[in-house]
């Protein structure tokens, strides 16, 4: 696997705390979406990191396609058809 697979086809709206850490899923293979739970082992793939600096919401790319990792940038709504 070097290419991320779509998990869904548009972001994952989630509450964060301030300070936290995220590891977002840049694989889509992940059972835990939008976060990584190691299912991108034995490819090139790397989940990325995200500290939260304010407790919001925030809304994480569930499509793996976005140009701004980890959230959701509206590339969704212009990816091809399957
Ligand atoms: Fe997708 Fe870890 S499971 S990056
Ligand atoms: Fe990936 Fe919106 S869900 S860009």
């Amino acid at each position: 696997m070097t290419e991320p697979t779509i998990a869904q086809r548009a972001p994952f709206p989630i509450e964060v705390e301030e300070g936290k850490n995220y590891f977002w899923c840049a694989c889509g293979q992940s059972a835990k979406q939008p976060f990584c739970d190691g299912a991108h082992k034995g490819s090139s793939i790397a989940p990325v990191k995200y500290t939260a600096e304010a407790t919001k919401k925030v809304y994480f790319c569930g499509c793996k396609q976005s140009a701004s990792q980890p959230f959701c940038d509206g590339t969704h709504s212009r990816l091809p058809d399957e």
